[in-house]
C-alpha cells in the first residue's frame, strides 16, 4: 500500500485483502466479505489496504473495490494491470496510488515484475491520466537496476520490488540463494532511494522472511496478504497482523542498534 507521507522513517504494513475475496467466491455468496477484512485490519493497525481487481476477478471485484475505497480511512494501494479498462475504474475509484502488475491470465498469483525497460513508451502514456488525477504511481518491478532506471525516467513515485524469489529460496531452504536474492534486493533499495523514489516491497513474505526484507534501511511498505490470510484461519487477521507488525519493528529496530546487520553485509 501507498502512503501519502515521506515524513517519517517508520515502515509501514500494507494488508492485501484479495484472499478474503478468495475464500468468499468459492462459495459464491457474500461472506467472508473483504470490506470487514479491511476495517479489522485498520483497527489492528495496517498502514494502508492493498487489493488487485484482476481482469479476470477471480477474487476482488469492482463492487468490492469501490466500497473498500468508501469504508476505510488508510490510504487504498489499487493493484491493476496497465490496461484501459482498469485504468477507467482506478480513475472512477480514486485510490491513493495505483500499483502496476504484469498480469497472466493462467498464473496463479503475479509471477515476475513488470517489463518496465521494455515497456516504458507505452506506461509513459498510461501513467498520465493516473497522475494527472493525483494517483501516486507505483511500479511493481524485479529488483534490477535497468528496471529502476526505467521507473525513474517514467516519474514513478514508488518502485515496489518483487520479494518472490527471495521468499522462494528461503522455502527451498537453499542459503546461498536466499543470500543472493536479498543482496539483489539490499542493492536495488539502495539504488532507487539514490534515484528519489520511494522503496516498497512484496510478494510471498510470512514471519520467517520479512525480517531481512524489514531491515533494509531505506524500506518504506512492505505489501503482505497471502500469508495473512492464511495465519488468520489460526489466530485471527487482527493477532495475525500485531505478529508481522512485531516481527517488522523488531528487524528495524535491531538494524538501529547493530549498523552492520545482516541484510547490509549479506554476500
Ligand atoms: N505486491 C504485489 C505487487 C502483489 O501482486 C502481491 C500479490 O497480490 C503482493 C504484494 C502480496 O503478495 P502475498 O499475497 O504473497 O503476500
Amino acid at each position: 500500500m501507498a502512503s501519502t507521507t515521506h515524513d517519517s522513517d517508520k515502515l509501514r504494513l500494507g494488508v492485501n485483502i484479495d484472499h478474503v475475496a478468495t475464500i468468499r467466491n468459492a462459495r459464491g455468496g457474500r461472506h467472508p466479505d473483504p470490506v470487514r477484512a479491511a476495517l479489522a485490519a485498520e483497527e489492528a493497525g495496517a498502514d494502508g489496504i492493498t487489493a488487485h481487481l484482476r481482469e479476470d476477478r477471480r477474487h476482488i471485484t469492482d463492487d468490492d473495490m469501490a466500497r473498500i475505497r468508501a469504508a476505510i480511512s488508510v490510504p487504498l494501494n489499487f493493484e491493476m494491470a496497465a490496461t484501459d479498462e482498469m485504468r477507467r475504474i482506478a480513475l472512477g475509484v480514486k485510490p491513493n496510488a495505483c500499483c502496476l502488475v504484469p498480469e497472466r491470465r493462467q498464473e496463479v498469483t503475479t509471477e515476475g515484475g513488470l517489463a518496465v525497460a521494455h515497456e516504458q513508451r507505452a506506461l509513459a502514456g498510461f501513467i498520465t491520466d493516473l497522475r494527472d488525477a493525483g494517483i501516486r504511481i507505483s511500479l511493481f518491478i524485479d529488483p534490477e537496476p535497468r528496471e529502476i532506471e526505467a521507473s525513474a525516467s517514467l516519474g514513478a513515485d514508488i518502485v515496489e520490488l518483487h520479494t518472490g524469489p527471495y521468499c522462494h529460496a528461503a522455502v527451498a531452504g537453499d542459503p546461498e540463494r536466499v543470500a543472493h536474492e536479498l543482496r539483489r534486493l539490499v542493492d536495488a533499495a539502495r539504488f532507487a532511494h539514490e534515484a528519489g523514489i520511494e522503496v516498497h516491497a512484496g510478494h510471498g513474505l510470512g514471519f520467517e522472511t520479512v525480517g531481512p526484507v524489514a531491515a533494509i534501511s531505506q524500506m518504506r511498505e512492505l505489501n503482505i496478504g497471502h500469508f495473512l490470510i492464511g495465519e488468520a484461519v489460526f489466530v485471527g487477521l487482527p493477532a495475525a497482523i500485531r505478529s508481522m507488525r512485531e516481527a517488522m519493528d523488531t528487524a528495524r529496530h535491531a538494524t538501529k542498534t547493530a549498523p552492520l546487520a545482516r541484510t547490509e553485509t549479506a554476500a
